[in-house]
């Protein structure tokens, strides 16, 4: 080496290291995504999105349900994670709680009235089932977000 005394731990042990290192992380880091990608179409459930559950999302989408609730974790924190919501309570409750609104109870939040027809309900309802059926390793943790 061209400066000072040698030692053990030279530049040039130092510079392998770092360029040693970041190759392996950059492969390891590669070996996990390539992983995960892998996993995707048999957790994703997309086999199993019917028309009805496109007519959901769209429901979902422009009633911006997503303003209030968190689904899967993504969303509003006003009101409870829905993404669990057809396993906690099943589609009947979730129609006859949606005709529902707004409770007035009083010191509850409130979620207003959508007049929606029942083939809208059923449409909602199949995609509420759908999302809860996504592998999503258990997430969010909290059951009601
Ligand atoms: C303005 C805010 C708001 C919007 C928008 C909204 N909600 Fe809600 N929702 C609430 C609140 C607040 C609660 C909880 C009320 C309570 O517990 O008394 C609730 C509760 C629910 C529940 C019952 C949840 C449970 O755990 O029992 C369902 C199902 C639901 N909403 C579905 C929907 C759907 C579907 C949409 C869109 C079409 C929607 N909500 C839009 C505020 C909203």
């Amino acid at each position: 080496m061209s400066q000072g005394k040698p030692s053990g731990f030279t530049k040039q042990a130092a510079r392998n290291i770092f360029y040693g290192g970041s190759v392996f992380f950059a492969l390891l880091f590669a070996a996990i995504v390539f992983d995960s990608e892998h996993k995707i179409p048999e957790r994703s459930n997309a086999q199993n999105i019917t028309e009805s559950v496109v007519r959901g999302k769209k429901i979902w989408e422009t009633r911006n349900c997503i303003g209030c609730h968190t689904l899967l974790g993504e969303g509003a924190y006003f009101a409870p994670e829905l993404g669990n919501v057809y396993k906690r309570r099943g589609g009947e409750f979730i129609k006859a709680w949606i005709k529902g609104q707004p409770t007035g109870a009083p010191g509850r939040r409130q979620m207003p009235q959508f007049d929606l027809n029942d083939q809208q309900l059923n449409d909602l309802v199949d995609f509420l089932k759908w999302t809860g059926e996504i592998n999503t390793e258990k997430w969010p943790p909290n059951i009601e977000g």
